[in-house]
């Protein structure tokens, strides 16, 4: 007998319930949609992926495997800290491994919301000359967004809810599903 495989439908992370969303069969139709396209115009360009942290490390590593051109990657991640002046939050791009001067790169993030991150992360990473800045985002929340930024690849847009799973987080908890979720109560 064919082994099925069980969907959940309900997801209790910490002092919430989420229900599911998105099916792994789903986000994995869109992923390799997106990966054909990354594919497709990355061809001969030798790209540097640079995966944020830590979200995007389950797409990340969905994305990549079906990317079968030579590339590179290299996870990277945003440091929050609190200024010492009334400026509130600075964040700051840690762990870049690689000279990205002159370097066809792919940003790829789990999740962009009102976008200033990503916003932050193109301002810093134009700063070190690339020969191209793509961004390619699991989710896009176009309901939420409050700056202008290109967002060349998307597997889906959502609405604008909270989610978990499939590496993004609700308090630290709930990253590692196969499926996405979405706050209910
Ligand atoms: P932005 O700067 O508002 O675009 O926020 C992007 C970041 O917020 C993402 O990288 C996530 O870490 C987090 N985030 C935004 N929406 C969600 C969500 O629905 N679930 C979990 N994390 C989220
Ligand atoms: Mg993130």
């Amino acid at each position: 007998m064919p082994k099925k495989t069980k969907i959940m439908e309900k997801l209790h992370v910490l002092d919430k319930t989420f229900a599911i969303s998105i099916p792994e069969a789903e986000i994995q139709k869109q992923v390799k949609r997106v990966a054909d396209e990354i594919t497709r115009d990355m061809e001969g360009k030798n790209p540097l992926f640079l995966p944020v942290l830590n979200g995007a490390f389950i797409f990340a590593a969905d994305l990549l495997r079906q990317i079968p051109i030579p590339c590179e990657v290299s996870f990277i991640k945003l440091a929050s800290y609190q200024g010492t002046q009334s400026t509130g939050q600075i964040r700051e791009v840690i762990g870049l491994q690689k000279d990205i001067t002159g370097r066809h790169v792919v940003i790829v993030e789990d999740i962009i919301d009102s976008g200033m991150t990503m916003a932050h992360m193109i301002e810093t990473l134009e700063l070190q000359n690339p020969a191209s800045i793509s961004v390619c985002s699991l989710l896009v929340k176009p309901d939420a967004l409050k700056v202008e930024i290109p967002i060349h690849y998307r597997a889906m847009d959502i609405p604008n809810d909270f989610i978990v799973g499939y590496g993004l987080d609700y308090d630290g908890y709930g990253r590692n599903t196969k499926d996405i979720y979405t706050l209910t109560n």
